[in-house]
């Protein structure tokens, strides 16, 4: 039956946005709700696993029997993911890592100010004010956390690794690209065009890739229905 077929299992599962610092009061981020991956620790948690949950901030209860760790960075979620994976069975990223980053999140709340001029940032390069009153942001490069796991061969146990792709166009193409690239047992990708599916939303449609080549449609279902459909095939690779 489902109730403990992840008995004695270790799973780490990443939920959320990351939140990238411009200065005190403000961060680049995005729409995740976390959703998705509260429901994945919460099913793992049921059918008896250890649960490792690396959050970014979101406002959803914390969930019971598992074991939150908040981050809000990617610097930090990549810190956090690292460490939990050295024991883990099971890995599954459904956070919304933020691809890039603030160069240098600026110390104290950036003014708008009248002129030309740097923007705060300890004389770094944190953004730059125009003379016409606009400001740029110089964003640099996340590190991309699944792809850097990709790389590291000395992991001291397979680790399945599942990932989420949120596409809007050539959805296939690029899911399977990204399976192989990130060395995934399963690729789930969210169909973010649809207002009953994706961020926020509390059903999804997705389609599931594996590595073997085999793509799954599922239907439009309750997030907790995709969260057991998605434990089922990982029970499966693990057995
Ligand atoms: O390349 P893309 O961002 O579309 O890949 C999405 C998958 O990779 C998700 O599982 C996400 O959690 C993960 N990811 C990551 N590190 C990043 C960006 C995304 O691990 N910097």
């Amino acid at each position: 039956g489902k109730k403990g077929d992840l008995a004695g299992c270790r799973v780490v599962v990443t939920a959320g946005g990351t939140q990238e610092p411009i200065d005190p009061v403000r961060y680049v981020g995005n729409r995740s709700s976390g959703k998705m991956g509260y429901a994945l620790a919460e099913e793992a948690r049921d059918r008896g696993a250890h649960v490792v949950l690396i959050s970014g901030p979101v406002s959803l209860p914390v969930p019971y029997g598992v074991e939150l760790r908040r981050v809000e960075t990617a610097a930090q979620m990549q810190a956090a993911v690292f460490s939990a994976v050295t024991n883990a069975d099971v890995l599954i990223m459904s956070a919304a890592v933020a691809d890039f980053r603030p160069a240098h999140p600026a110390s104290q709340k950036i003014k708008k100010r009248l002129g030309g001029g740097r923007g705060a940032g300890e004389g770094e390069n944190t953004g730059e004010q125009a003379t016409d009153g606009s400001f740029s942001l110089h964003l640099i490069k996340n590190p991309d956390i699944l792809g850097e796991l990709a790389q590291m061969q000395d992991l001291p146990r397979r680790l399945v690794r599942v990932g989420f792709a949120a596409e809007t166009e050539n959805v296939v193409e690029n899911a399977k690209d990204k399976l192989h690239r990130k060395q995934l047992d399963l690729l789930v990708a969210n169909d973010v065009t649809r207002s009953d599916s994706g961020f926020g939303t509390n059903t999804n449609k997705v389609t599931l890739f594996h590595a073997n080549g085999v793509m799954e449609d599922l239907p439009v279902m309750p997030k907790t229905g995709v969260a057991a459909a998605i434990w089922d095939r990982v029970v499966s690779l693990l057995s």
